[in-house]
């Protein structure tokens, strides 16, 4: 039997407290703050009552480690990207309720509170152990501030609290050759206190709770609603067995341990940042004059997490236990967790500059946020790992943004404008609908439950897709019924036409401001249905007679300038150069080993004859002498060389790169070439005296 799930009165929405140390780029978009402004919009649109609040995540070492790399100050790190996230969101119309900052005097006492309320519970266990300390930094190290190798995979460049190659949770004392972050010195051990939370204790309630959804034995929530791949990091990190994690630190900078004797200790950052979604509330409440409480302490609430998968552990386990053990507060109902989203084939990287970086994208395409909160929820990584690229982001805005919804909508208002003087025709009767009339007016009814319903459950991309399936079908029937050809014959049937079109269009007002709020309140304003609600979403919304207003076009074409000068950042950093002119060089990869290095066949090879292959833009087939053998090798250099370019060079050859076919044409190997900074290509020249099958290592 299903449990009984109740309605709840209202609900808290969350989204990850992004770090403050550096700005916001489109797979953090998509993971924690898109999707939640979709949900919240389509409840605010639906009368419910919900509040959002995010903030500045300001402490723990990513902050303090930007300072030092900076050579400034924490202080300093967070206030610049506390304001600059900011505008990220903004440019986004990410539309929270309240954003807060965890450095703030509220927030450590809040933090401080909740943490002695934690104590009075008997919630730690206090120790005293040895850590690893560096000397030259004088600071203790834990979680960023020290690496190693990996004692479960042996990969370089473990954390020591997590290992990011094969994922395990570590303890700095597990690391194999450790290594200060902060000097690079070997620590040394030295005694400390810290406060641990005994996770293990735990592991009988939390097993229930994620897997049936049952606390105290009550329903507490739906747990078949939550995703599989949440649930399934979850039950993996409990049937592990829960270890014991310290809740403090020894470190400068973040809220201070409120206890006597605890000086030079804060809370770990896991613990004070969730801590800050309650802080936020208080904050939003006091603003607002209402009370906090209702959102926090009533089992009528639902709380909602919206965060990334390297979150969950966090947001399912360990926020849980400390609310619990608390004791005053409610516990999550749920956390719809996105995968990560990659980009142009990579991770996207931070260091390496391998991100589209939300503001400085919006600074350079004033076309504003709809287009790219379009594509992002297009490929939202909701159950798996997902991918932006350049090319796809160029399809979908012209193929789909541009030929469908901006085409019909320009359609509609022309036509209309042509025939009535931009009045819109009075509603026909039921009795001259033809089955085409009626399986569209058939979409408009079922519209809002349907892309409702699909936002309710957190299937954003569907959702999306159901809201433009409505103008498919808008701009279908529109082709389909073609009124221009029979307004002189059969002015009547036009009425109907352009009615029933009007009402596609001002319903796409309403189903789609949670995707596009921009290109919604354009919509809406100009066909008479602004202010109006979800639930007023039918095929009689746009009143007779109401007169069109001014609608600009909708969505620009991306061209190719812009697709290549996008990818073309990608990785790039800008350099002060010799001559004092800026520059910009391609950052270094992650590290390699050298036996991956050496498995890689490098070779000198000419090339002997060369055409281009058929129906293809990009791709040259080069036959080159490899002092082996000769082979064909397919290369994307078309738009670069032409093959009398390229016959006769000597070239550098990944030999044992495995066989193709590329467009029908065997390609044995790579022709290694260089990126230049303008976007050009030339080829890497091995010496006169040089030949064929010379080995490159
Ligand atoms: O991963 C992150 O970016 C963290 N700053 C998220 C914190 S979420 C919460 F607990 F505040
Ligand atoms: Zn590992």
């Amino acid at each position: 039997m299903t449990p009984l799930i109740r309605t709840p009165k209202r609900r808290l929405i969350t989204s990850a407290l992004p770090y403050a140390n550096g700005p916001i780029h489109v797979g953090h978009m998509a993971g924690a703050y898109l999707p939640a402004d979709i949900y919240v919009r389509y409840l605010r649109s639906s009368g419910e009552d919900v509040l959002w609040v995010c903030g500045s995540d300001e402490h723990g070492a990513a902050i303090t480690l930007r300072a030092k790399k900076d050579g400034t100050t924490p202080r300093d790190i967070v206030d610049k990207y506390h304001v600059e996230m900011q505008g990220a969101f903004k440019g986004l119309d990410i539309s929270f309720d309240h954003y807060s900052r965890t450095s703030s005097e509220k927030h450590h006492k809040v933090a401080q509170d909740f943490f002695l309320k934690l104590l009075e519970n008997d919630s730690f266990e206090v120790k005293t152990q040895e850590q690893y300390y560096d000397e030259e930094a004088d600071q203790f190290l834990a979680d960023r501030y020290i690496t190693g190798t990996c004692p479960t995979c042996n990969a370089d460049g473990a954390y020591g609290d997590q290992c990011e190659k094969c994922g395990a949770t570590l303890s700095p004392t597990e690391l194999i050759n450790p290594k200060s972050t902060l000097s690079g010195a070997k620590p040394i051990l030295k005694p400390t206190t810290l406060w641990y939370l005994p996770m293990g204790r735990h592991e009988e309630w939390l097993k229930d709770y994620i897997e049936n959804g049952m606390l105290d034995g009550k329903v507490h929530h739906d747990a078949k609603a939550w995703k599989s791949h949440v649930v399934g990091q979850c039950k993996s990190w409990i049937d592990g067995g829960l270890q014991s994690r310290a809740m403090t630190r020894d470190l400068k900078w973040g809220v201070p341990v409120p206890v006597e004797g605890a000086d030079g200790k804060v809370l770990y950052v896991w613990l004070d940042a969730p801590v800050g979604y309650i802080t936020a509330t208080m904050e939003w409440a006091e603003k607002n004059g209402k009370d906090w409480r209702d959102w926090w302490q009533n089992e009528d609430t639902e709380l909602l997490h919206f965060i990334g998968k390297d979150n969950i552990v966090f947001h399912c386990i360990i926020f849980p236990i400390l609310l619990k053990q608390h004791g005053d507060f409610i516990l999550p109902h749920h956390v719809p967790a996105n995968e990560f989203m990659n980009l142009e084939g990579d991770k996207i990287s931070t260091s390496r500059n391998w991100a589209v970086w939300v503001s400085e994208f919006l600074e350079n395409n004033p076309s504003g946020s709809d287009p790219m909160r379009y594509v992002l929820t297009s490929i939202m990584p909701e159950q798996r790992d997902s991918e932006f690229t350049w090319n796809d982001y160029r399809d979908r805005i012209n193929n789909e943004l541009a030929d469908v919804l901006g085409n019909f909508v320009n359609r509609v208002l022309v036509l209309t404008r042509k025939y009535y003087d931009g009045i819109v025709p009075m509603a026909p009767k039921e009795s001259v609908l033809t089955e085409v009339d009626k399986s569209l007016v058939d979409v408009l009814s079922g519209a809002g439950e349907r892309i409702g319903d699909l936002i309710s459950r957190h299937r954003y991309r569907e959702a999306q897709l159901e809201a433009m399936n409505v103008a498919r079908r808008g701009n279908k029937y529109l082709t389909e019924e073609e009124p221009w050809k029979i307004q002189k014959t059969d002015p009547q049937r036009v009425k109907t036409i352009m009615h029933l079109a009007c009402q596609v269009v001002g319903n796409l007002g309403i189903v789609l401001e949670p995707f596009l709020p921009r290109t919604a309140e354009k919509i809406s304003v100009s066909f008479g249905v602004n202010g109006l609600r979800w639930n007023d979403v039918s095929p009689s919304l746009v009143k007779n007679g109401t007169v069109l207003g001014d609608l600009p076009i909708l969505f620009t074409k991306i061209d190719e300038e812009t697709v290549e000068t996008e990818k073309a950042k990608l990785g790039q950093k800008e350099v002060d150069s010799n001559d004092s002119n800026k520059n910009t060089v391609m950052l270094q990869k992650d590290s390699t080993t050298f036996d991956h290095f050496s498995e890689m066949d490098l070779r000198v090879a000419t090339v002997t004859e060369c055409v281009a292959v058929k129906k293809t833009k990009k791709l040259l087939k080069l036959t080159v002498n490899t002092g082996l053998d000769v082979r064909t090798v397919v290369s994307g250099i078309a738009e670069h060389f032409s093959p009398e370019d390229v016959v006769g060079r000597k070239v550098v050859l990944l030999a044992n790169l495995e066989p193709r076919t590329i467009k029908g044409v065997e390609s044995w190997g790579m022709v290694l070439m260089a990126s230049t900074n303008d976007g050009g290509l030339k080829f890497v020249t091995p010496e006169d005296g040089v030949n064929p099958g010379d080995v490159i290592r």
